[in-house]
């Protein structure tokens, strides 16, 4: 059994499932660069929110996970729109009333176009920007806010946006990732200290204040010469997965665990980019079960990430974890086999406090379009009717049997 308050749910971000979103950095591109698919509508959750909401709260859900879109909050450098922030406080009031816990994200990938017009995160003052944001959200949409993501999956932003050239703005450099890193450090820093000086200021209780970071799960490759495979596997382990978490060690509340999958790695002395290693899955075809994006599934890597979380002594609450799949049989497997890793850790003491599946709703898989289908609900693009998965419904009964 799991503990009675567990929170039990799922995550979206404001990009992936509003639609309309056209302040940001990610809308830009997406006109920029035709040959992919944009968010255009999206799920059109920004109006749909409160059937979405009911949906959820007929699968059992008592937590939600979803992000503020900072560009929609201040679409212009210091001007904060007041229509907008009336729009999440309905947002934030739809989901008490129905006795769901809100978890607010403050940055899930996207911008407002006028910090990336301003360097975006290598600009040292976008982390003052970023607080002063944060603090007009705790200050207007606080009240009833416990739980706050201040930054969704660092690292991987760093990565795909500084290093790999794979998202907005498309930089391949080591230099720029270390410093946008350091930045986000400083941002996370400075909005942790917000939120709880205004919770303090007005006499809230204590927020809980984290970052989600994504774990990914690195394994030596077992061919060629292994313990030299070890040095890459190590180094990115303790580069993507743990550097960020130490840096912000007392600012901290709790742990936000994102996880999907793992990748081998083989030793390549010349790969220094990459932490002196290739990922070899394909080459060596480690990889048994695979979703639509062949990331390999591995629930027993949950166990593994959450025992090394011990070290930092704090609660942990798993704010993403799904499936992209055609074959929604595959879906409720998935959930039912991480969710029996999540119970082994409690019981070895490990302090888990929710489990939030990765999505609500089917949606907009950023590079990769709307072809991946992650959602516990459906959305049938061409007129947003939503159609309840079969997943979902054995999710919402093994959610009933915990109460
Ligand atoms: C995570 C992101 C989320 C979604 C899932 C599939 O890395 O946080 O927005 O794209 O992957």
């Amino acid at each position: 059994m799991f503990p009675k308050k567990f929170l039990w749910g799922a995550a979206t971000s404001a990009h992936q499932v509003e639609g309309q979103n056209k302040n940001n950095d990610w809308w830009s591109w997406e006109q920029e660069n035709p040959s992919l698919e944009s968010s255009g509508r999206a799920c059109n959750h920004y109006e749909m929110f409160k059937q979405d909401f009911d949906l959820a709260v007929s699968l059992n859900h008592n937590a939600h996970r979803f992000s503020i879109e900072w560009s929609r909050i201040e679409p212009e450098e210091g001007k904060f729109d007041e229509k907008e922030i009336a729009h999440y406080q309905n947002v934030i009031d739809a989901l008490l009333e129905r006795k769901i816990e809100p978890i607010i994200t403050l940055h899930h990938f996207t911008n407002p176009v006028w910090i990336s017009n301003k360097t975006g995160w290598l600009n040292n003052d976008t982390a003052k920007y970023f607080q002063r944001y944060a603090e007009k959200v705790a200050d207007s949409l606080g009240r009833k806010v416990k739980y706050w993501i201040t930054i969704n999956e660092p690292m991987v932003f760093v990565h795909a946006s500084y290093l790999a050239g794979n998202w907005p703005p498309q930089d391949k450099s080591l230099i720029e990732s270390y410093k946008v890193m350091k930045n986000l450090i400083i941002a996370h820093k400075l909005a942790y200290e917000k939120i709880h000086q205004v919770f303090k200021n007005k006499n809230l209780g204590q927020p809980m204040v984290s970052i989600a970071q994504h774990f990914h799960l690195f394994h030596p490759c077992p061919y060629g010469i292994k313990f030299l495979n070890r040095f890459p596997a190590y180094l990115r382990n303790k580069l993507f997965n743990i550097y960020f978490l130490d840096k912000i060690r007392k600012h901290l509340d709790f742990i936000g665990v994102n996880y999907y999958t793992r990748d081998f790695v083989s030793f390549n002395l010349l790969n220094f980019r990459e932490m002196f290693g290739y990922d070899c899955n394909r080459i060596h075809s480690h990889q048994e079960r695979i979703n639509s994006l062949n990331w390999e599934i591995y629930p027993e890597g949950l166990l593994e990430i959450l025992d090394m979380l011990r070290k930092f002594d704090l609660p942990l609450m798993i704010t993403e974890n799904g499936i992209c799949t055609q074959d929604d049989s595959e879906r409720w497997n998935f959930i039912k086999e991480h969710i029996k890793q999540i119970e082994k850790a409690l019981n070895a003491g490990i302090p888990v406090i929710g489990y939030l599946y990765w999505s609500l709703l089917d949606n907009f898989e950023w590079k990769d379009g709307f072809a991946p289908r992650f959602g516990l609900i459906e959305v049938d693009y061409s007129n947003f009717k939503r159609i309840i998965k079969d997943s979902a419904r054995e999710f919402a009964k093994f959610i009933k049997s915990q109460e």
